[in-house]
């Protein structure tokens, strides 16, 4: 089959199954291009809770299968790739959380959603790249245990200075490899650029940054800033719909580490392939789920800005 007869197969199997093709916003540009609905963490996890399709097929990470599984456990959840992890996501597992807990009572669990469903079980509440430092802000607690991004940890702790902050080690792989001198030397080639950072980036790049924000932040401030060229400090997946929204503006990806593996492992065979199956199907035990989802509806009851 070719690339359109794999495509026109795919949108027939998701009429057919009653199904909702999620894809985040560092999927592969041929994978984005056939979603109903495309989004950072947050907005597709919101849309599984909301949806009422019976199936999602979800081109991300697993612990965004999964959230979506905590989220609407009566709805088939399905991962094309079940290899698709995330790396951070592995960095810290629910007993090491008991651990960290066990030096810190009285702490409050600050989770990043990019973690297993164990250890979100373990956690206070959730957060997101987009709601970080709110749901930081909204709780009552002095002292706030992040995990397991060191990095976003730490923007958060910068953000809320009168709060005590102590970041597990984690961090995104990918992320992390972004250099300063790469920044130095594309801003120096595109002196008119503004920089945008995920907030996944180390601090000395997120100093740098003009704004820092998460994906799908990235879009509205790409679209509502009169600047007409902007450095992306995120993965790359990011360009298709960047430069699809604002076709005048121009994106600088300022270096070729910026590709997460795990993300760009989907392919348009393997959407068709589980929507034959109706495999890998991704699902939480009842009593991890019932404790997963209590943390996400906290994160989620916190305000917008
Ligand atoms: P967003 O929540 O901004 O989509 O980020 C998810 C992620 O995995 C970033 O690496
Ligand atoms: Fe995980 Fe980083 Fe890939 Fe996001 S980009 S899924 S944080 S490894």
């Amino acid at each position: 089959m070719d690339q359109e007869q794999l495509k026109q197969r795919i949108k027939q199997l998701v009429a057919e199954k009653n199904a909702l093709l999620m894809a985040h916003n560092y999927q592969r540009d041929e994978v984005q291009e056939i979603a109903d609905i495309t989004g950072d963490s947050l907005a597709l996890s919101m849309e599984a809770a909301r949806t009422d399709k019976d199936v999602i097929v979800f081109c991300g990470v697993h612990f965004m299968a999964e959230s979506a599984a905590i989220l609407a456990p009566e709805k088939t959840v399905l991962l094309p790739r079940v290899d698709a992890g995330c790396p951070m996501a592995d960095m810290v597992t629910a007993e090491q959380l008991r651990a960290f807990k066990a030096e810190h009572p009285g702490a409050t669990v600050v989770t990043y959603v990019n973690s297993t469903a164990a250890v979100k079980a373990e956690s206070d509440i959730c957060c997101t790249s987009s709601n970080a430092v709110n749901v930081a802000r909204s709780l009552e607690a002095k002292k706030l245990l992040l995990v397991p991004d060191r990095n976003l940890g730490r923007y958060i702790a910068k953000q809320v200075p009168e709060k005590e902050c102590v970041c597990w080690e984690g961090y995104c792989p990918t992320h992390d490899r972004l250099k300063v001198e790469e920044i130095e030397k594309a801003r120096a080639e595109h002196p008119d650029a503004l920089f945008m950072a995920h907030p996944e980036c180390t601090p000395e790049i997120l100093e740098l940054a003009d704004h820092i924000c998460s994906t799908s932040g990235m879009y509205e401030f790409a679209k509502s800033n009169p600047a007409q060229k902007f450095i992306v400090g995120t993965e790359q997946g990011i360009l298709w719909r960047l430069k699809k929204e604002n076709p005048e503006k121009e994106f600088i990806l300022p270096s070729r580490a910026l590709i997460c593996p795990n993300m760009k492992l989907t392919s348009l065979e393997d959407i068709l392939s589980c929507l034959e199956t109706m495999e890998p199907r991704i699902t939480v035990d009842e009593e991890t789920r019932e404790k997963a989802k209590l943390t996400l509806d906290r994160m989620l009851a916190v305000p917008r800005d």
